[in-house]
């Protein structure tokens, strides 16, 4: 295996030898801070200050970068910064320890509202104070919304209004849900656009930093190998999957109002699908990609619910259902689960389905895309397993082909095996980044490559809006599934309606005992 290693150093003397995916933008440098609105709230604690002292770890962060965290929640500068270890991971081992001090030592708060310009006053003497120390005059902000969407608008005119640099590069990020529907969405884009440009506008979906959806583009562009017979001629289905085996349990409150469709489908798979299927970019700027994608995008007519299996957990094995959690409307018709089929009408894809599925509390953790390749001329063979293509997203990353292959020994028969690339295996000690580094890297160096631009949300609201109004009014079938299941059980023969063969029971994954052959 010692060839196979990949470590950080050899990584980088390769860099020269791969195709870059990188191009040149306008790289935030010293002189920069990042000010993170909603510094007390959720998504800050498990995700933005992780991320970001995950960057200062591996000295990604531009030098000299100083942190402003920013909330209603009163506190101290102390207090701030003793909540800051309880937000990182292993904050307790050595190493950490040193430099989460070091991180502290960069960050700093101030306790504000939301609505009102005095606050966002108080905090621009603040972030002046900070760049007086700066050594000159061009300094560059970053603002990252951490906020719930009700306060996105008040937020970003205040910060307009208050705090945007007239010298110097300013960004904004803001996290989903970005609308609840096409309506909604168009509104708050455009109230957002009325103080910032699409140019300094980052809006996250954080799939799109995840390594291996970050590797489709180059997987399916570089190897001709699989680009060949990326189309309907070769592809029966595919599903695009995302469990989880958790419930709301307590967040039943936030998820309720918006569902699994618009919190994982209209957006992470919708997204994977996209790149899945999009046309080659002419280059790899965010632009002509993000051209590709919403082409690809325009070319989804609306889901129908004809279409669609639904489904809400109920308890199980000693869990709570759906409509058990407190946080959750009595007889909420909220769907915890959904299969979504979606089609593509271009002549790559035509007559493909497309299905994505996704629910809560499952069986298990898994996020994938299972593509399906169709049966091959039958004659020679008789009932031969089709060839699947897998893209593990997560957890444990990976690309594996299913193949047939002769039975090893004097058996002539096929068998069916794997080709199979697991990240861990074949990449020893590299490590992977979280989604939201490398988001917030790419942020800080102006690529938009992995960001929604207005016009692909814009598109993804299209394709769904009409099946969530329906589904908002009560007018689906929501199927049960119990807590811990694989979900309802209609679900097998929904996908083989939709094409989808079940692999002979003799396969297993990661080996297969020839003995039951
Ligand atoms: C978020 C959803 O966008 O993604 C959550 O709001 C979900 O409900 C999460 O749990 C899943 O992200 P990941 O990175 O854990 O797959």
């Amino acid at each position: 295996m010692s060839d196979s290693k990949v470590t950080p150093n050899r990584e980088r003397a390769m860099s020269g030898t791969i195709p870059s995916m990188e191009s040149s933008h306008d790289e935030l440098g010293e002189n920069t801070i990042i000010v993170v609105f909603g510094a007390s709230g959720d998504l800050a604690k498990k995700k933005t200050f992780p991320a970001l002292f995950g960057l200062y770890r591996r000295r990604l962060l531009p030098r000299g970068v100083r942190i402003v965290g920013y909330a209603r929640t009163k506190m101290d500068l102390a207090e701030f910064h003793k909540r800051i270890p309880s937000y990182i991971k292993n904050a307790d081992n050595e190493e950490n320890r040193a430099l989460i001090k070091e991180f502290t030592g960069i960050s700093t708060y101030v306790s504000g509202q939301y609505d009102k310009d005095e606050s966002f006053q108080e905090l621009e003497r603040h972030l002046v104070e900070i760049e007086r120390n700066y050594q000159t005059k061009e300094t560059n902000r970053l603002f990252y919304f951490a906020l719930p969407p009700s306060v996105f608008t008040p937020v970003s005119q205040h910060v307009k209004r208050n705090n945007y640099l007239r010298k110097g590069i300013n960004r904004l990020i803001v996290e989903k849900p970005f609308g609840k529907d096409l309506h909604s969405s168009r509104e708050l884009m455009s109230a957002i656009k009325q103080d910032w440009n699409e140019e300094e506008i980052f809006r996250i979906d954080h799939y799109l930093g995840k390594e291996m959806v970050k590797n489709i583009l180059l997987f399916r562009f570089a190897n001709i190998a699989f680009s060949a017979g990326w189309d309907k001629h070769s592809i029966s289905n595919v599903q695009i999957s995302f469990k989880e085996p958790f419930g709301t349990e307590g967040r039943g409150g936030y998820f309720d109002e918006f569902g699994i469709i618009r919190d994982i489908i209209q957006n992470h798979l919708l997204q994977v699908l996209t790149i899945i299927t999009m046309e080659r970019p002419v280059s790899f700027s965010a632009e002509d990609i993000r051209d590709e994608k919403v082409k690809v995008l325009r070319a989804i007519p609306p889901v129908t619910l004809e279409d669609t299996l639904l489904g809400q957990y109920v308890g199980a094995n000693g869990k709570p259902g759906y409509l058990d959690d407190d946080t959750v409307p009595k007889g909420s018709v909220c769907p915890t689960f959904a299969a979504c089929t979606l089609h593509i009408n271009n002549p790559r894809w035509e007559g493909v389905p497309f299905i994505l599925k996704a629910g809560k509390a499952l069986n298990e953790a898994k996020v994938e895309v299972r593509i399906q390749y169709r049966d091959v001329t039958q004659g020679i063979f008789k009932d031969i397993a089709r060839n699947e293509l897998v893209i593990r997203i997560q957890p444990s990353e990976a690309i594996y082909i299913k193949i047939n292959a002769k039975t090893p020994g004097f058996d002539t028969r096929a068998f069916p095996t794997e080709m199979d690339l697991t990240y861990k295996r074949r990449f020893t000690d590299t490590t992977i980044p979280e989604a939201y580094e490398a988001l917030i890297l790419d942020a800080l160096r102006g690529d938009h490559s992995n960001f929604v631009r207005d016009d692909e949300l814009d598109s993804a609201w299209k394709i769904f809006t009409p099946i969530l109004h329906r589904i908002d009014k009560g007018s689906a079938n929501l199927e049960e599934y119990p807590y811990g299941s694989r979900g309802p059980s209609s679900l097998d023969a929904f996908i083989a309606a939709r094409g989808y063969k079940r692999a002979p029971d003799a396969y297993f994954w990661p080996t297969t005992s020839l003995a039951s052959l």
